[in-house]
């Protein structure tokens, strides 16, 4: 699959890279593509690095691993763009890094997603990879065992079937925990957020059979 993954930090670096380990085409989209030159001669496999529109325009499924407060000015620069593709929502507010936006999206009641999609409208929004830090993605991937549980949620079914899979590439035990509205169930503050929580421990914390 093409992947258009905004932002090259620590989640974003992270993630792609395991998702070139199995075998997808990955596009950062970043402010300074010159930047990432060395990183992307470490991943040993299909990774490009670009301006943000076209790492959203090459893609079948996008990745935001941006900060919180970057949505509104990256929303207005790729929405034309991203259309109705799947959109993987990694991100979360980090007070008081992300200022009011952020600040406004954690005291929503109806959860931090939906502070999101009024920006992306059209996009077949997914929420995941919101709630393990990158330490663990890095070192606990492929894991034997229990996998480390990932919980995802969105409201197209086709959306959530790709990313769940996408969860699964990259070594991690997907958690569908149903739509969009859902996702407050594993926001900050949430028994599951940053836990660290393998596949069972998460359906078993959020009542999932
Ligand atoms: N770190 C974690 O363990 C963790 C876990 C779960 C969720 N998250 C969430 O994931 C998101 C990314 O976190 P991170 O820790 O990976 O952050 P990070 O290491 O600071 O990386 C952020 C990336 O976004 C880029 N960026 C910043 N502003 C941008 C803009 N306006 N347009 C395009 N790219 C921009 C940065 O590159 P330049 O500044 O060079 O452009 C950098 O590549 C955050 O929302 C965070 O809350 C993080």
């Amino acid at each position: 699959m093409r992947i258009g993954i905004l932002g090259a930090g620590m989640i974003g670096g992270t993630v792609g890279r395991l998702w070139v380990g199995a075998g997808h085409s990955v596009a950062f989209g970043v402010r300074h593509p010159e930047r990432l030159r060395k990183m992307l001669g470490e991943f040993g496999g299909s990774a490009t690095a670009g301006p943000v529109l076209d790492a959203v325009t090459g893609a079948d499924a996008v990745l935001a691993a941006i900060p919180f407060r970057a949505w509104p000015d990256v929303a207005a620069e790729i929405e034309a763009a991203l259309g109705d593709k799947v959109l993987l929502d990694a991100t979360v507010p980090d007070p008081p890094r992300d200022g009011a936006f952020g600040d406004a999206a954690l005291a929503r009641e109806d959860g931090v997603a939906l502070a999101v999609t009024p920006l992306v409208p059209r996009a077949r929004l997914v929420r995941v990879f919101s709630t393990v830090m990158w330490t663990t993605l890095r070192s606990q991937a492929h894991c034997a065992g229990d996998r480390i549980g990932i919980p995802l949620a969105g409201d197209d079914a086709g959306a959530v079937a790709t990313t769940a899979r996408l969860v699964g590439d990259a070594g991690f035990d997907p958690v569908v925990a149903g739509p969009l509205s859902q996702a407050r169930r594993f926001d900050p503050g949430t028994a599951v957020f940053d836990s660290g929580m393998s596949g069972p421990q998460v359906r078993a914390a959020l009542g999932i059979a």
